[in-house]
């Protein structure tokens, strides 16, 4: 029973919790004047233009117009229901909802809600059978060997799937769950022209990988010994995608925005060794290529990347490539080099925390100083012609830098290490910078954004104003009402209006995040949260008001005039001059209702 939250109570969890605070769990956020900005997390970007305003606690990006209140927010980065966002910020404000259950979540909510709560009965299953079971002992004794603590165990919650055929499908079934669904949720596999199941995960020690909120939506597991493959993953599903998920990525938030620095890693024991060594801003990708939108989640909570890949030419390259698109998202990156054949797990443990901190990852380069250290690979530096050779490529990627004190700096470096003069290699470079260059523009004409359309017709502005105004001050509305209702000649101004004057006639005072809780239609929400932080000046004078009503009054009839105008015309070429008489007249009075402001009305 009960499933309807009051609005009473809805309204007190907004009230008890800062959306600053709570936004600030997805986006670095710097405050600027009375606002916050950051990079949004709706669409991608790498200028801020995603604003939160802690006084009238709404949010609005002025790139894409998402725009609303903590509760909107929620329900469009978690993908929840409204119910669902008001039930998660319920502790903030001391209220206990845990007895209310969505009424109507999707069909589709449904059935991930169950694909995690299976995910997450196997996860304590798998770790039960690792930890205190016989079948369990080698499995544990293969992750002790090879230098895992039990608390480290425990912590990242390993466990190991028997080797068995159904010990999954039993356990799931006998839980309730339905098999057909636990097929699509990557767990079990249908055996092919037959309606049985058989365990997707045998005799593998399993890392469970968890979604951004800290849920479990999938599981890699490895092998104990040489079979192939080595690693083997949940396949993509409706609540695993590889493309957006990071491995680790919930817990390294916080530390990661405290650092504005994150690692990096390929593998996940990677990430457990860093972590064991203390350096808990790790992150690894799921054995995929690091995707634009992985760049883009990092970019959002640090600044800084330092990208930790394996030594051998495998690691480099899949390095240099997580490093382009870490630079296209706008992160700084540095790169840690680690010895060849060795990677960051086995460093962890051959050489200590201490070692692997200092001597990798306090000492990784720029990417620039990457890889100039990279194109020496391989080649015998003594020898003349090869040496001009890398002196010639070390140049070109140089001149790709944008900064030129950058540039320079590195420049410098070359120079003194080659003797060679700077006046010979800024010659060089300014070869390859002008085609950069050129490049660049071209690049920057097929990539640009079309701003939108910020020169509106004036009926138009003097309505944007006049509700951002209406939205801040109740005498306004007021006035607005008494003087145009709702002859607002935008549609959506129109309805805004009409929610307005139901909000300030029920007694409330302006409060945006309030009456957004009432407005469903996300096109009317947008509009109301770009007005309302649109900066105005908040003393309005009353002929400035004045303007603004007549301007929306008068915009029908000016168009009506110029349609009477039109057939007057018409009628006279016709020499239909009764016509033109009589359209003549209705002009003569149109004009006289028009509403003449200060400046008067050209007509
Ligand atoms: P690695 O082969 O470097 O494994 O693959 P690793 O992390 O060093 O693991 P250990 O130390 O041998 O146990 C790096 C990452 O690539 C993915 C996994 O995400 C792994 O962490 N991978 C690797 C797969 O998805 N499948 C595989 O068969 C192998
Ligand atoms: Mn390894």
């Amino acid at each position: 029973m009960g499933q309807r939250i009051p609005e009473e109570t809805v309204e007190h969890i907004r009230r008890s919790v800062d959306i600053v605070d709570i936004i600030q769990q997805y986006v670095s956020l710097k405050k600027q004047g009375r606002n916050y900005f950051g990079l949004c997390p709706f669409h991608g970007e790498k200028t801020p233009s995603f604003s939160v305003s802690p006084e009238k606690q709404i949010y609005h990006c002025f790139g894409c117009g998402a725009g609303g209140n903590v509760f909107s927010f929620l329900m469009d980065i978690e993908g929840i229901t409204f119910i669902e966002a008001v039930k998660r910020l319920a502790p903030r404000a001391n209220v206990d909802l845990s007895h209310v259950v969505d009424e109507h979540p999707t069909a589709e909510r449904k059935e991930t809600t169950t694909m995690i709560a299976a995910h997450e009965l196997l996860k304590k299953f798998y770790h039960h059978l690792l930890m205190h079971t016989n079948e369990g002992e080698e499995a544990l004794n293969y992750l002790l060997q090879r230098g895992f603590t039990r608390e480290l165990i425990e912590q990242f919650e390993i466990g190991y799937a028997l080797p068995s055929w159904n010990a999954t499908v039993t356990f799931l079934a006998n839980k309730g769950f339905s098999l057909p669904l636990m097929e699509q949720a990557g767990l079990i596999v249908k055996k092919s022209g037959e309606d049985s199941y058989f365990d997707r995960f045998r005799h593998r020690i399993m890392f469970p990988i968890h979604n951004h909120q800290g849920e479990t939506v999938a599981f890699s597991g490895r092998a104990l010994g040489n079979e192939e493959p080595k690693y083997m993953n949940s396949p993509e599903t409706p609540i695993f995608n590889k493309r957006h998920i990071l491995y680790h990525f919930h817990e390294a938030r916080l530390p990661m925005r405290q650092k504005q620095q994150v690692v990096l890693f390929e593998g996940f024991a990677d990430v457990i060794a860093a972590v064991q060594a203390g350096i808990s801003h790790a992150v690894a990708t799921m054995g995929t290529a690091l995707s634009e939108e992985q760049a883009r989640m990092l970019r959002r909570n640090a600044s800084s990347v330092i990208v930790c890949y394996d030594g051998d030419r495998a690691g480099i390259d899949a390095a240099l490539r997580a490093s382009e698109t870490l630079v296209e998202a706008g992160c700084y990156v540095k790169v840690a080099m680690m010895p060849d054949g060795l990677d960051p797990d086995e460093y962890v443990r051959r050489y200590g925390a201490d070692r692997f901190r200092h001597h990798v990852l306090d000492a990784s380069l720029s990417l620039t100083a990457f890889k100039l250290e990279y194109l020496k690979r391989g080649r015998h530096l003594q020898n003349e012609s090869e040496r001009l050779r890398y002196i010639e490529e070390a140049v070109k990627e140089i001149s790709r830098l944008s900064n030129a004190i950058e540039a320079d700096y590195y420049l410098r470096q070359l120079a003194n290490e080659f003797s060679i003069s700077m006046d010979a290699l800024r010659e060089q470079m300014m070869i390859y910078g002008k085609k950069q260059v050129e490049q660049k523009q071209e690049r920057r004409e097929t990539v640009a954004v079309p701003v939108r359309a910020k020169l509106l017709p004036a009926f138009q502005k003097a309505e944007r104003m006049l509700i951002a105004h209406m939205l801040r001050d109740k005498a306004i509305a007021f006035a607005a009402q008494e003087a145009i209702e709702g002859a607002f000649n935008v549609e959506e101004h129109r309805a805004i209006a009409a929610y307005l004057y139901a909000f300030y006639e029920e007694g409330h005072e302006p409060d945006v995040s309030s009456l957004l809780e009432r407005i469903h239609d996300p096109q009317l929400k947008r509009i109301v949260t770009e007005l309302s932080m649109m900066p105005i000046n908040e003393d309005i004078s009353s002929a400035e008001l004045r303007d603004y009503i007549q301007c929306v009054l008068n915009y029908p009839k000016e168009q009506l005039l110029k349609q009477k105008e039109a057939q007057l015309r018409d009628a006279e070429r016709q020499k239909d001059y009764e016509r033109a008489k009589r359209i003549a007249s209705e002009m003569i009075a149109l004009r006289k209702s028009l509403h003449f402001g200060r400046r008067g009305i050209n007509g």
